[in-house]
């Protein structure tokens, strides 16, 4: 296969031709040409049946022949012609063929494919395309994929463009959900001890938003008993100590540390001494224990609407895996205020009886004539529906909203813990 004919071939045919399969079929054939395998030598026979086979393309130890220079200039030159998904397909084929699209002048000629390109290439030169994926107006789950990309790129430059990100999120739409999760996620990672050198010598030259994201990484790992388990974990707490005692000045450092001092106040605060935005601000940034998140459940009254297991009985929205379904932010607004986004199929109902009777709950069966409604205390009717003279529904949801109001912001913390730890249906 590996012989000029064979290219010169394939080249004249996809020229002549204007079926895009074919041409799809062919530029594969011609991504797989490009190397050639290395050839058996006894000599190194050793290396090769002791290492492990590497399963990453077709060729085990790829080398470059008479015909790659011309192959490479032909990919460059046409993969432009594809469609869009086509050249999306092609660039993650070349990558599996172990071109390196880094190395090739490619001309995609759309926008879908450079964003594929960018996050195949991770090289540092890209840092700015995959950061401007991030902050594109893309889907959420497309930017958290590229702000998760960036941190594959081996730069040191890296940091300074994920704090732009943050920044830049933060400034544009705080709300989202998967970027706020991926906000907190980053702010409280302990990878960042790797990184303290850079984000110490970034320190002076960001603006104060930029600034207070780096304190709390720092202050984050200063505290953090994860460090302190580290076989550095002394040198890399002293090193963060002489960081945050050397800037006790510095205004940014000032207004973070504050900031965790009210948190760490008003965690022991109770969710009813709260707004709802600041209970749903405050247990985002709070962990809990999920252990007592599931006594909570119990104590809480939970259980008479929800079921958690497919055993129970079933009744409300099943719970058993809203930690695949809903992030925090969610469950927290669920909690607090239920009547918002009230769940399909679950409204409210209410049915009067032509005996005048009144009814109100949610419909948890409706058969053979009898209709199932859970009040509003979890508490079961069985009504005739002969017996029912008019009925219909309500926006509010019959979960009470009151339900949360007692604990602190640490035990709701914990119920929402509980509630992420379900992941199964079991
Ligand atoms: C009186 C019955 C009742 C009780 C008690 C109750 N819920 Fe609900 N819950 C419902 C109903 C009905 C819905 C669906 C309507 C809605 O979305 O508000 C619901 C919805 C939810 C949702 C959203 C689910 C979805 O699929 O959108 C979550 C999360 C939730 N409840 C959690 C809880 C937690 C945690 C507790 C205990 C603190 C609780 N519920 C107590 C009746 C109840």
């Amino acid at each position: 296969m590996h012989d000029d004919r064979a290219v010169d071939g394939l080249m004249a045919t996809f020229s002549s031709t204007k079926d895009s399969d074919l041409r799809v079929g062919i530029m594969t054939a011609l991504f797989r040409l490009y190397h050639k395998e290395k050839r058996w030598e006894p000599k190194v026979a050793k290396d090769w049946w002791h290492t492990r086979p590497d399963d990453r393309g077709p060729y085990f130890a790829p080398i470059v022949w008479e015909q790659s220079a011309k192959i490479k200039t032909f990919v460059e030159d046409n993969l432009n012609v594809f469609e869009s998904s086509s050249q999306v397909a092609l660039l993650v084929e070349l990558k599996r063929n172990r071109l390196n699209p880094a190395e090739l002048q490619l001309k995609t000629g759309d926008k879908a494919a450079d964003t594929t390109l960018a996050l195949l290439e991770m090289t540092g030169k890209n840092i700015n395309a995959v950061a401007g994926i991030a902050k594109s107006k893309g889907t959420q789950t497309e930017r958290v994929m590229a702000f998760d990309a960036l941190a594959k790129i081996p730069s040191v430059a890296v940091t300074k463009a994920q704090l732009d990100v943050l920044d830049y999120w933060d400034k544009n739409e705080v709300s989202e959900p998967l970027l706020v999760q991926k906000k907190i996620e980053y702010l409280y990672s302990t990878q960042h001890v790797q990184r303290i050198a850079e984000l110490e010598r970034l320190l002076p030259k960001l603006e104060q938003s930029q600034q207070a994201m780096v304190w709390t990484i720092l202050l984050n790992l200063h505290n953090s008993p994860l460090v302190a388990q580290q076989s550095n974990g002394k040198a890399v707490k002293a090193q963060l100590k002489r960081i945050i005692d050397s800037n006790q000045s510095e205004q940014s450092l000032i207004a973070v540390q504050q900031n965790l001092e009210s948190i760490k106040s008003k965690a022991g605060k109770r969710i009813a001494e709260l707004t709802v935005d600041e209970a749903i601000k405050l247990v985002m940034q709070t962990n809990g224990d999920a252990k007592q998140g599931q006594d909570l459940y119990l104590r809480q009254g939970c259980i008479a609407c929800h079921a958690t297991t497919l055993k129970e009985v079933p009744k409300g929205p099943f719970l058993g895996g809203v930690g695949n379904t809903f992030d925090r932010r969610f469950l927290a607004e669920s909690i607090l205020n239920p009547s918002a986004s009230v769940a399909q199929g679950f409204q409210t109902q209410w049915i009067k009886l032509a005996n005048g009777g009144h009814h109100e709950g949610f419909v948890t069966a409706e058969l053979d004539g009898v209709i199932q409604l859970r009040s509003i205390g979890g508490v079961e009717t069985k009504i005739n529906a002969k017996d029912v003279k008019e009925r219909g529904t309500r926006q509010e949801s019959i979960m009470p909203s009151g339900l949360a109001a007692n604990l602190t912001v640490k035990e709701f913390a914990s119920l929402l813990d509980y509630l992420q730890s379900l992941k199964g249906h079991n």
